[in-house]
């Protein structure tokens, strides 16, 4: 990169975007349309859904699908402790209450031995977050929301071309929700979708993303909607990206490769991986280390932008009036944002940037036992 550093985040975007944006702004048709349906239709195709619809944002999408559920004021939802904030704030704006769930130590992925703690009479339903790349266990989601008569809200947000047992993520649950931001595998600079495979569910979401009404053109609004819609450019964006799917997930297993092959023999850094039952589309290079604030600050000072992993949610301040007495804790999130990072994986990375981010983290390492820290 010109100015030396290391970025989190490329996205593999061109010339064949910037066409396909041109020639939307050439038809004069921008707000929602052929791009769009062709989009949602080749969506559709990729995840092997029934139906979808496009969202402005991951965020949205998943208040879409709560929504469309019947998800509101009285009702809990389930959220693994560890995830990007917009899990749960997608809950609080429906009017529902996030309960934090701890995540396996290992994957960190939802705890369905700790949700079965966390259920009340007010659990309505579950959101299995599909975190860093691969899939939470949905035979055992699917088995707990069964037995406990709940709905079931994922979060795909990071997995486009992730499969739990070859079944792709988001088409488990009762919606499926995905984010094309500008660090997820496709994006379309914001953007989202959400997928269902009952009919009833599909035209609530079509009614609630378009004021109402099952198709625009009227005035006559049968039910209360809003505005979730996005534009053609965005789609015809998105259709490009959609096309280099299989490229952007081959050059991020080859980057993944590179950082594993670099890192072996580095003593205490432990390379996040596939869940059980599920391949691996890496978000990031998620590593665990004993110590992640003093790698970040390592990293930085060689240029090279770490990130750590999500802040546990039921320590945000955001959330601050959630916290009740608990009696379980969440040592597995807290030990995860202690000890986690995520390096840079996107394709404008070379295997020699690879090779100087493994350099900077062999250093640390060495440095670190020589002065007999662990
Ligand atoms: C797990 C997860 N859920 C939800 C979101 C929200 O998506 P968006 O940023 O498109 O609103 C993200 C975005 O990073 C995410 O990582």
């Amino acid at each position: 990169m010109s100015d030396g550093w290391i970025r989190q985040v490329s996205p593999m975007i061109g010339d064949e975007e910037a066409l396909a944006v041109q020639q939307v702004v050439a038809s004069g048709w921008i707000t929602e349309g052929p791009e769009s349906r062709a989009f949602v239709a080749e969506l559709k195709e990729c995840v092997g859904s029934r139906f979808a619809v496009l969202a402005p944002n991951g965020t949205l999408a998943l208040a879409l699908g709560l929504l469309a559920l019947d998800i509101g004021p009285g009702d809990e939802v389930l959220v693994p402790d560890m995830t990007f904030v917009g899990s749960a704030s997608a809950v609080v704006l429906t009017g529902a209450k996030p309960v934090f769930v701890d995540v396996e130590p290992v994957t960190f992925q939802i705890d369905m031995a700790d949700a079965e703690r966390r259920l009340t009479p007010a659990t309505k339903a579950v959101m299995p977050v599909h975190l860093y790349g691969t899939a939470c266990d949905m035979a055992a989601v699917s088995a707990f929301a069964d037995r406990h008569g709940l709905q079931v809200i994922e979060d795909a947000a990071q997995s486009m071309g992730v499969r739990f047992r070859g079944q792709h993520v988001g088409t488990f649950g009762d919606v499926g929700c995905f984010s094309f931001f500008a660090d997820k595998t496709i994006t379309t600079g914001e953007g989202g979708f959400v997928t269902c495979q009952d009919e009833g569910v599909y035209e609530r979401l079509r009614l609630l993303r378009n004021q109402g009404r099952m198709n625009s053109g009227t005035f006559i609004h049968p039910s209360v909607g809003f505005n979730l819609r996005i534009t053609d450019m965005q789609a015809a964006l998105g259709r490009v990206q959609l096309r280099k799917l299989g490229l952007i997930i081959e050059r991020k297993l080859e980057l993944l490769a590179a950082y594993r092959e670099a890192l072996s023999g580095v003593r205490g850094v432990r390379v996040l991986g596939a869940a059980e039952g599920a391949n691996h589309v890496p978000f990031r290079c998620a590593i665990v280390v004993d110590d992640a604030a003093a790698f970040i600050e390592h990293l930085s000072s060689h240029q090279i932008e770490p990130r750590t992993f999500f802040y546990p949610l039921h320590l945000q301040p955001a959330f601050a009036s959630l916290r009740g007495p608990d009696d379980h804790g969440f040592p597995n999130a807290v030990a995860g944002y202690e000890g986690g990072i995520c390096l840079p994986l996107h394709s404008a990375l070379t295997v020699d940037d690879v090779s100087r981010i493994a350099r900077a983290i062999r250093d640390h390492q060495e440095a670190a036992r020589e002065i007999g820290t662990p």
